[in-house]
């Protein structure tokens, strides 16, 4: 082989060998088969060699030819090899990362639940303010200026005559001083009341129920709250009404169910008495139609108050209010 060409060959190759990426490979492949390459400008010479000398030196030429970009070829594979695509460095056989799911608080849950049992028997949803005038929150409902819930112990006040609603009770007069019978309304909401232990948070929720109409009797309450508590637990589950007292309501009720623990035996849950108290309730007292103007010889209606967490600890079988508001992951997956 020419000696010219057997240098080109060499210095190629060892050109090649240091050649580490892509960028160099392809300045290489320019720098001998260009448009100005060195290759390239051999080919084309030969032409103007001597007509002997032309099959030899075209042989040459071809054969540095073949062989350099085979080798670049080769180098540009190798490098292809070793040096992975992005997508290549993805494990996908590794199991995924799962997202943390949000989910609604039980206190939430059950809230929504009464308040579907109750839309489904035609009561429409209705809120109130929070912060609520005395009058609403106890005058309005015929509680009396020396009555004991309205003692600082109890009630949070904000001023003399403003409070955090100790109950959801002063929306059933709200809405009766804004709408005509019949009236069919739930109330859920948010109420505050000094106190704190294992069954009591200064902060609790209610749902309030109200229904006043023409020839509405006991036994619309009792359907009413049978329907309910059926629903909300299941049909299985015996329920009693208790006289009672509320300034409010006259008669008055309390709703005992048939311990869900241990069905009526006795346990710590019911305290030994097999039965647990859900909900007050009673038929509105005519003091209270009188406050918002509605005629007492023609309408009736009755009204009911529960504790949405005493409702969420009796369903989940629990024994600590607390711990609805401690915001412990660990208890709140479980709803
Ligand atoms: N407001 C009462 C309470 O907080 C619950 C209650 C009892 C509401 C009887 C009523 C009712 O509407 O009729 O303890």
């Amino acid at each position: 082989m020419d000696n010219s060409i057997e240098q080109i060959q060499q210095e190629a190759l060892s050109q090649l060998k240091t050649a580490s990426d892509r960028q160099g490979l392809e300045a290489l492949s320019v720098k001998y088969f260009g448009r100005k390459g060195i290759v390239t400008r051999l080919l084309r010479n030969i032409s103007s060699l001597p007509r002997e000398e032309r099959p030899a030196a075209g042989k040459n030429v071809n054969q540095l030819k073949v062989l350099l970009s085979d080798e670049i070829e080769k180098a540009l594979q190798r490098l292809e090899r070793s040096t992975p695509e992005p997508d290549d460095r993805i494990d996908v056989s590794l199991p995924g990362r799962a997202l943390l799911k949000g989910s609604l608080h039980p206190i939430t849950q059950i809230t929504g639940r009464i308040c579907d049992i109750f839309t489904k028997l035609g009561f429409t949803i209705v809120e109130g303010p929070e912060v609520e005038t005395d009058y609403y929150n106890f005058e309005a409902l015929n509680i009396p200026k020396n009555h004991p819930a309205r003692d600082m112990q109890d009630t949070f006040y904000v001023s003399d005559n403003v409070v955090l609603r100790t109950h959801t009770s002063p929306i059933q007069v709200r809405t009766m001083e804004k709408e005509k019978p019949p009236v069919r309304i739930i109330a859920p909401g948010k109420v505050f009341r000094c106190d704190s232990d294992l069954t009591h948070t200064p902060m609790f929720h209610q749902v309030e129920g109200l229904l006043v109409d023409e020839k509405i009797s006991f036994g619309d309450l009792k359907g009413t709250l049978t329907a309910f508590v059926h629903q909300m637990f299941d049909t299985e589950t015996a329920l009693r009404f208790r006289p009672s007292y509320f300034p409010f309501t006259e008669p008055s009720a309390e709703v005992d169910i048939l311990c869900v623990i241990c069905r009526g035996k006795g346990c710590r849950v019911c305290s030994q008495t097999g039965w647990l108290e859900v909900l007050g309730s009673g038929m509105v007292h005519p003091a209270v139609f009188e406050n918002v103007g509605y005629d007492t010889g023609r309408f009736t209606g009755f009204a009911f108050g529960m504790g949405v967490e005493r409702i969420a600890l009796l369903k989940y079988g629990l024994d600590d209010i607390r711990k609805f508001y401690e915001n412990d992951f660990r208890f709140l997956r479980q709803f």
